[in-house]
């Protein structure tokens, strides 16, 4: 539990010294000064005290939700809770350097069989989780209308992939003429739409590629041949099992189609995070 999640209750309180502060009469003599000094204080002392008898009654009242909020852990070593998080399995993962002679299968010409196989990253439509999975995110989701206890959810990386398949769809205008892109405004109105479009997820994709900061290390090595050493970029990293995320996916496609009109109140409270995880 973070110092921030453990005083939030609190942040209510300060508005109240303010009014305290307000309430007392200026200073007008030195005389007055110790006295009124002395009662700001101890009116100060008063308040704290039924603040804190406040603090703890409200911890306590809502002990069930302060206990699911504050496993979240923020140390810089962990990481958010992310229900997914059970489905993470690590593996050596050499990637295609993808030029000539270590080509992946996904560089083939923009055809039917490349969008199915974009598609088969991704497209397997959103998540939907249990209300206690939900109550743990670190950002409150909404409840599925008509699926009791379950909620919405979508895990970033088939955001990501989607995103990515936009941006290739946009480099190749001849065969997706609807994605052509143009930052000179040099498109026709159905074109705008791919502009913006292309324009979020090129700089989505550069936060999550900052974000997620791959240390995996590219090396040199000496060619006998050329006489010459070379960067090789057929290293190893560290990968998540892609196919095991696939699958926590899969598992839990939404069984509804969502209605986002219908709104269902729910108790979740989620705790506030800042950028201070060290
Ligand atoms: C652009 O997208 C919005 C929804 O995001 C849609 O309402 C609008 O019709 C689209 N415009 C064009 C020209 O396709
Ligand atoms: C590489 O260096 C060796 C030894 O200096 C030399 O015999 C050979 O011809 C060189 N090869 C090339 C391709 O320059
Ligand atoms: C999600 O949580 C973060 C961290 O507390 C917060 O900065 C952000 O505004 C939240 N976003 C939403 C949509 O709740």
């Amino acid at each position: 539990m973070s110092k921030e999640q453990e005083y939030h209750p609190l942040m209510g309180d300060p508005a109240e010294l303010e009014d305290e502060r307000g309430d007392s009469p200026p200073p007008a003599k030195p005389t007055w000064m110790s006295k009124i000094s002395r009662g700001v204080l101890v009116g100060l002392l008063a308040v704290e005290t039924v603040a804190l008898a406040v603090t703890i009654f409200a911890l306590f009242a809502r002990a069930p939700h302060r206990l699911t909020t504050c496993t979240v852990p923020a140390k810089s070593h962990e990481v958010l809770y992310s229900p997914a998080l059970e489905a993470v399995e690590h593996e050596v993962g050499v990637y295609n350097v993808g030029f000539e002679g270590d080509l992946s299968p996904f560089q083939m010409p923009s055809s039917p069989a490349l969008d199915q196989k974009w598609s088969d990253l991704y497209n397997f439509g959103i998540s939907r989780i249990t209300k206690e999975e939900a109550a743990r995110l670190p950002n409150k989701t909404h409840a599925i209308p008509g699926d009791d206890g379950h909620y919405i959810a979508e895990l970033d990386v088939f955001h990501n992939l989607h995103c990515l398949n936009k941006v290739r769809m946009a480099l190749d205008p001849d065969y997706y003429p609807d994605w052509r892109v143009s930052t000179t405004n040099n498109y026709i109105p159905s074109q705008k739409n791919a502009t913006e479009h292309v324009s979020h997820c090129i700089d989505w994709i550069r936060q999550s590629l900052m974000c997620t900061s791959d240390t995996s290390v590219i090396v040199w090595q000496w060619h006998r041949m050329l006489n010459t050493s070379i960067v090789k970029g057929n290293i190893a990293h560290t990968c998540r099992k892609f196919d095991k995320i696939q699958e926590w996916a899969k598992d839990r496609t939404m069984i509804l189609p969502y209605d986002p009109t219908v709104h269902i109140e729910d108790d979740i409270v989620v705790p506030i995070f800042h950028n201070d995880f060290n």
